[in-house]
């Protein structure tokens, strides 16, 4: 694999490996220090962040290697009119490996048919989010110890969240994997993921718009916010952002050993009073975040180098 577009670029056991080398770095991060040195990540983000484009970069930093880009894509010749194929050509010049966010669908494949240098897709509008969905992964196997076997309830927006359509993609393919969908009827999951990876893998689906009721049987709870940046309308938005709040008292409801992840940021979907319970993993999920990364730039860039 020279580039990440989509998690299905991956197979199940190239993400084993990715877990496994991400395990290797917890454990032992001194003898990666410089395991990139004279590297250079370019992130090109068109769309805002602050976890993803962060944690990319202090990745590559602890790796030994350098970063450059603009935090701002008003800044950049974007602006000017100039096309992701043109700015790929000018970044590829500068640097080793490009991180890129894109509010089109499309964009970071677009990019990589022009590159020269791997691609990451760090977010393309609302469509996939694969380097989240590592994050994911990396958590769920940390925490609970598996990847299979899970009753997963997603809830929120799942018509625009794409953290959840990558991880749709890559859950459907872990045996024994129950969805329970918890959405608004405006914000269910798109028709070609139902029609498409659920059907295909013949996953256990479970549709709801109650999050009290089916809480109780969850074994993930995977939380996100109303994608306000995605929809057509303000009052729609408006009407639908609070759809779910999970606070505390609803937690009394839960298995003890319950997984409680959110990609972030959150708005309003969990309280405040629920981040001091130890089901909360959704700050330590951003600190994976950051290792898992480290594991991806280090395999990509052993790859492109054997591909040269
Ligand atoms: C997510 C994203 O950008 O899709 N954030 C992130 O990368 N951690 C989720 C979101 O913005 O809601």
């Amino acid at each position: 694999m020279k580039h990440l577009i989509q998690i299905s670029d991956l197979s199940e056991q190239e993400i084993d490996e990715l877990i496994s080398l991400a395990d290797d770095i917890l454990q032992d991060s001194a003898r990666y220090r410089e395991a990139l040195r004279h590297k250079t990540l370019a992130t090109l983000f068109f769309e805002p962040s602050t976890r993803t484009r962060l944690s990319f970069e202090s990745a590559m930093l602890e790796l030994g290697g350098n970063v450059l880009g603009f935090a701002d894509p008003n800044s950049s010749s974007a602006t000017k009119g100039e096309s992701v194929a043109d700015t790929i050509r000018t970044v590829e010049c500068y640097a080793d490996i490009i991180a890129m966010r894109h509010p089109k669908e499309g964009a970071p494949l677009a990019a990589s048919m022009k590159s020269r240098v791997p691609i990451i897709n760090a977010g393309d509008g609302g469509h996939h989010h694969p380097t989240q969905t590592l994050t994911d992964l990396f958590t769920i196997k940390r925490e609970k110890g598996r990847l299979t076997n899970l009753v997963v309830g997603l809830c929120g927006d799942l018509k625009f969240g794409r953290t959840v359509h990558s991880l749709v993609h890559a859950m459907s393919r872990y045996d024994g994997i129950t969805f329970v969908l918890i959405s608004p009827e405006e914000l269910t999951l798109p028709d070609y993921l139902t029609e498409g990876p659920l059907k295909r893998d013949n996953v256990r689906v479970a549709a709801t718009n109650s999050l009290v009721s089916t809480l109780g049987e969850l074994d993930v709870l995977y939380m996100t916010r109303v994608q306000r940046e995605r929809f057509f309308n303000e009052a729609d938005y408006v009407r639908l952002k609070d759809s779910y709040i999970l606070n505390r008292a609803m937690l009394e409801h839960a298995k003890p050993d319950l997984a409680i992840l959110h990609p972030l940021p959150r708005v309003n979907e969990i309280a405040a009073d629920v981040d001091d319970d130890p089901r909360a993993l959704y700050f330590r999920q951003m600190f994976y975040g950051k290792i898992i990364r480290k594991a991806l730039l280090i395999s990509l860039m052993r790859n492109y180098e054997c591909l040269k």
